[in-house]
């Protein structure tokens, strides 16, 4: 699906309407990574649809993956991916560069699945992911005995000779998941066991697949432990529908007075839900029925109706819960209450600088936004008049700032629109949809 790279959002009454989200993000990635070291094929349904997943399947195919696509029995479900695994350490050296496009999440975790392989390979991407810190998985990786090095600044390029590994025990500084994921998979290939103590709870997709792959996960706390050696089967696989792209939607249903909508077979996993205790505060009514678990993950609907408008703060302890959906949390502000969020630093170093193009999109909208070292806040100040804003080639805040596009007097023109594609690609037909009932 192509989408243009400059769209005009109009204001809207409410947003009305039931919907599926693309397939998770996060949980593609991780259900490909792991059958492409699996035994045997697997089949992955609904996987999902954005440039972000491609790279990864794309990446593993040039490490010897065989990957197919067949279409899908349902009318309007993605294709079928399937992968034929090559078990543990049995990826073959790759002719060129791994391309990992715009994905962090690529990048890292692939870097934990190559580093057990006895070979040299590198990891490229885009202009964004070339600025992105790889120091965090150079570190615990070069620990466990591969040879890691990277352009300056620990930026990618990332090169890796990988090798025999062995498992340690790793306590990140920051809470990343994708960057503990990419040492459970190098450790998953390591002799002896690996262990993860969290600083803060992050989303746990890595430890819910690998248990559904076969493998033994132990979970105490935040301590996660894996021995290592342990071979996978390959697995037929359904993706539940992306709880982060329901955080556009349901911020609109929040939002905007008479708003009601429903999101169905979305993945409500409590690792991700964070989002969903943020709008109640605000005065959401929000209700979740669980229907369903897939592969551990559980599923179900998501109902969000306009409530109050309260002022939110948001805070450090709350962040790593919520922040891929914080870009579009701070558009609560410009409806009504406030938005104060602090101890998210780590916003600067995502597909863009996020709270500094964040905060420069909404003042260009007319926003009273306010820019933090750590943070922002976004205070009530009005209607937005809308206008021209830049999604400066970061899928959420194209997103963020069509919401908030919502709410403003006049239209606003949202240029390097097309960032959807990166993990939404339908993202604008699906709002249409939306305010047109409304
Ligand atoms: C992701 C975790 C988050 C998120 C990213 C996907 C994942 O990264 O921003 O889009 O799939 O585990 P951090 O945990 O590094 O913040």
């Amino acid at each position: 699906m192509r989408v243009a790279d400059r769209i005009a959002v109009s204001p809207a009454r409410a947003v009305t309407g039931v919907l599926r989200m693309p397939g998770d993000k996060s949980i593609s990635h991780r259900y490909a990574l792991l059958a492409a070291i699996a035994d045997g094929p697997s089949t992955i349904a609904n996987y999902a649809p954005g440039a972000d997943c491609a790279s990864t399947l794309t990446c593993l195919a040039s490490l010897g993956a065989i990957v197919s696509r067949t279409p899908a029995p349902d009318d309007g479900d993605p294709p079928i991916v399937t992968l034929e695994g090559r078990s543990l350490r049995g990826l073959a050296v790759p002719a060129a560069p791994l391309d990992c496009g715009n994905s962090g999440s690529t990048m890292r975790m692939l870097g934990g699945v190559i580093a057990a392989h006895p070979f040299i390979s590198t990891l490229v991407g885009d202009a964004s992911l070339s600025r992105r810190p790889m120091r965090r998985i150079i570190g615990p990786l070069t620990q466990m005995g591969a040879t890691v090095t990277a352009g300056p600044g620990a930026r990618p390029p990332v090169v890796i000779r990988g090798a025999d590994l062995a498992g340690i025990q790793f306590s990140p500084d920051t809470p990343s998941a994708p960057v503990q994921s990419a040492v459970l998979l190098a450790g998953l290939q390591a002799a002896g066991q690996t262990r993860v103590i969290e600083p803060a709870s992050t989303r746990d997709h890595t430890e819910r697949a690998l248990t559904a792959f076969g493998a033994t996960v132990t979970i105490e706390g935040r301590t996660i432990t894996l021995p290592g050696g342990q071979r996978l089967a390959g697995r037929h696989l359904r993706v539940p529908g992306d709880l982060s792209s329901a955080a556009f939607m349901a911020v609109a249903a929040s939002a905007l007075a008479g708003s009601d909508v429903t999101i169905t077979e979305v993945g409500l996993n409590p690792s991700r839900a964070g989002l969903l205790d943020v709008l109640r505060r605000f005065g959401a009514v929000v209700e979740t029925t669980i229907e369903d678990e897939w592969q551990g993950e559980p599923v179900g609907r998501l109902r969000v109706r306009h409530g109050a408008m309260r002022d939110l703060v948001i805070t450090p302890a709350e962040v790593p819960e919520v922040i891929d959906e914080l870009p579009v949390l701070a558009t609560l502000g410009t409806f009504g209450g406030s938005v104060t969020v602090s101890g998210a630093g780590e916003l600067r170093v995502k597909e863009s600088d996020r709270i500094a193009e964040l905060v420069a999109g909404l003042r260009a909208m007319g926003a009273d936004a306010e820019e933090r070292p750590d943070g922002f806040q976004v205070r009530s100040g009005g209607r937005l008049t809308g206008g021209t804003v830049h999604a400066h080639h970061d899928h959420r805040l194209a997103m963020a700032f069509a919401i908030a596009a919502l709410g403003a007097s006049g239209p606003t023109m949202i240029e390097g629109a097309d960032a959807v594609a990166v993990s939404y690609p339908a993202f604008f037909d699906d709002l249409a949809r939306l305010t047109r009932e409304g």
